[in-house]
């Protein structure tokens, strides 16, 4: 009765060339959309005739289903045969072998300031860092090296101008501290220090770690529990110090402290040179003059400073035996340290 071979025919021949969503999409616009040739069959209802009418609905319903039905299976073609092209696009060959990238590792003192760090903070120290470049006030006077003390000597102090210097210890960041802290303190200056000084063991440029404490009833017995804490963590659990009288003009009492060999055990070995004890770092209790010039009163208050060599300790530690080692930048040579 009513014929729409031609549209159907039509739309099959358009569904079968299409190939993508794209196409598909226009497949669709032309057949299904409102202004689509279904569509326009619909509207053609307006010219059959009142008793037709029913029937033409009818007809032009199966029409529209038979056309959806052949577009719906071709768009899930499309689109498993469009999912199928992704996937193989992004496929990973997970048996390509993989480009190992070295993996860096950290300077020996950088590990070794770590270490110390750690260590202290454990026991509640605050890290705070001064300038490299001191004046005589912070560097000496306060700390108590007088004008004629030899270590401000040209031979060991790099002089900028007649006030200004390169530091030669951690020790002004004790000043430094002391001028915008009140009591308590507990801190740790680690930093850079310069000496004109240069052999296996010396390099004009290494570094420190100052430790300070300031607060009521301070004693060196508090001094020598702090560092037994810090041999033990950094050397071996069976290491123990030595305090031995010495003199920094900034402390009164001044030690020098020493580890119990950690390779012989205490029994004499090359390394602690037949001694079983090694040389770690120097401190003693502060100077009253200190705390005096930066305005802490010495009758109200105590404290204790120590001062660590890093090269020192990572030489000892590494058994490293020329510490210029430590600042050529070797890679072959800073591998070893990988933790
Ligand atoms: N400043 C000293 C040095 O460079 C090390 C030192 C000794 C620091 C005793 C201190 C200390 O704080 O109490 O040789």
């Amino acid at each position: 009765m009513f014929n729409a071979d031609d549209l159907k025919k039509e739309f099959l021949a358009d569904i079968e060339s299409a190939a993508s969503e794209i196409q598909l999409s226009d497949v669709w616009k032309k057949y299904l959309s409102k202004t689509g040739s279904v569509q326009k069959l619909m509207t053609g209802i307006k010219e059959v005739a009142k008793e037709e009418k029913k029937a033409y609905g009818q007809f032009v319903n199966e029409v529209k289903t038979w056309v959806q039905e052949k577009y719906d299976e071709k768009k899930a073609r499309i689109e498993a045969f469009e999912l199928e092209q992704k996937y193989r696009r992004e496929a990973i060959d997970v048996t390509v072998p993989v480009k190992r990238r070295p993996v860096g590792n950290l300077h020996p003192l950088t590990a070794v300031k770590h270490e110390i760090i750690n260590v202290f903070a454990g026991m509640g120290f605050e890290v705070f860092e001064g300038p490299e470049i001191e004046d005589d006030d912070h560097n000496f006077t306060r700390l108590n090296v007088l004008k004629d003390h030899p270590s401000r000597d040209m031979q060991d102090t790099f002089w900028l101008t007649e006030d200004l210097l390169l530091r030669t210890h951690t020790s002004p960041g004790q000043i430094r501290v002391m001028d915008s802290k009140k009591p308590p303190i507990k801190v740790l200056v680690p930093g850079k220090v310069f000496r004109s000084d240069s052999d296996a063991t010396h390099s004009p440029m290494f570094s420190q770690m100052e430790g300070l404490v300031v607060d009521r009833h301070i004693t060196l017995c508090d001094l020598q529990g702090m560092l037994d804490e810090f041999v033990k963590n950094l050397f071996s659990d069976a290491a123990k110090t030595r305090l031995r009288p010495s003199y920094f003009p900034f402390t009164e009492p001044s030690v020098e402290v020493d580890v119990s060999c950690f390779k012989c055990g205490g029994a004499g070995c090359p390394l602690c040179k037949g001694t079983g004890w090694i040389e770690v770092l120097g401190g003693g209790v502060v100077n009253k003059k200190v705390l005096a010039n930066c305005g802490i009163d010495p009758e109200q208050y105590s404290g204790l400073a120590f001062g660590i060599g890093i090269e020192r300790i990572a030489m000892l530690k590494y058994g490293i035996n020329h510490m210029g080692k430590l600042f050529e930048n070797d890679v072959e040579f800073l591998k070893q340290f990988k933790a």
